[in-house]
């Protein structure tokens, strides 16, 4: 934990200090410190977790690695603000558990920056747009809201895409059934094993399936979610520098080669 490892440091250069001259030196000693940037490894390791079954955006390699848009731009942020990454793969519903419990300093997972999940977590500015997706196997018929009665409807636990389902269930006048996973990536081998009819989830990483698995899809007429961001636990100092790290990314096109890089085939 990035933040009462640098306090611990503090005072204990400040003991040491104390301890070899007065208190005015120990002072300077600290500042000295503080400015060369002189902390120990450990002091430096933002950890970070992630939910890694949402390709493109967090997913693993064959060799186990972690890879994707968010990968990238933690990897990023980590650099620009002086810190080494560490990354921790969770469930996507124990996420916001691991912030509010302070396990880890933030979480970039594809997370939208929900009203909801603002009582709990504090988010930077988003860094990306999306909507929801409705996926079938090829050649299905269900290419309409209504066409969803009487289907089986997968949604991953903990995601805006669960909440809106039951919605679209207590709503609109419509009856299937739902089934929620905390894997997507098991979400996409229960649709193509035929266990589930439709995989309701995020449009970008829906459009990635489409193209890869040569599956289908309607995009959902219905919903405008906010856009993803990087979340911390409440009341986090990183939020501001995180902030500035993207607005630099942002004016720098950094953000757009990302885009080009893990979204480009979408466009
Ligand atoms: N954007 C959606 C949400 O915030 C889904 C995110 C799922 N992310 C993941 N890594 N599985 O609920």
């Amino acid at each position: 934990m990035f933040k009462n490892k640098l306090v611990f440091a503090g005072f204990a250069s400040v003991s040491l200090a104390l301890g070899a001259c007065g208190a005015e030196e120990a002072a300077e000693v600290e500042e000295a410190d503080a400015g060369a940037g002189e902390v120990t490894e450990e002091m430096e390791v933002l950890e970070v977790a992630t939910s890694a079954d949402f390709p493109p955006f967090e997913s693993r390699n064959t060799e186990g690695d972690f890879v994707g848009f968010d990968i990238d731009l933690a990897n990023y942020i980590a650099d620009e603000l002086g810190y080494d990454l560490e990354i921790t793969d969770m469930k996507f519903d124990g996420l916001i558990g691991a912030l509010q419990s302070e396990r880890v300093d933030m979480v970039i997972s594809g997370m939208s920056a929900t009203d909801e999940r603002k009582e709990n977590v504090d988010f930077s500015t988003a860094y990306h747009h999306s909507g929801e997706m409705f996926l079938t196997q090829a050649g299905s018929d269900i290419d309409t809201l209504e066409d969803l009665e009487g289907t089986v409807v997968g949604v991953q636990l903990g995601t805006i895409q669960e909440d809106g389902a039951q919605k679209l269930l207590e709503e609109e006048d419509l009856n299937f059934e739902l089934k929620a996973l905390d894997n997507a990536g098991l979400l996409i081998q229960e649709l193509m094993s035929g266990r589930i009819d439709v995989v309701y989830m995020d449009e970008s990483v829906a459009t990635g399936y489409i193209e890869e698995q040569g599956l289908e899809g309607f995009a959902d007429p219905t919903t405008s979610s906010p856009g993803m961001a990087v979340a911390f636990p409440k009341g986090s100092e990183l939020v501001d520098e995180v902030n500035a790290v993207l607005a630099e990314a942002e004016e720098s096109g950094y953000l757009a080669e990302l885009e080009e890089k893990w979204l480009s085939e979408e466009e």
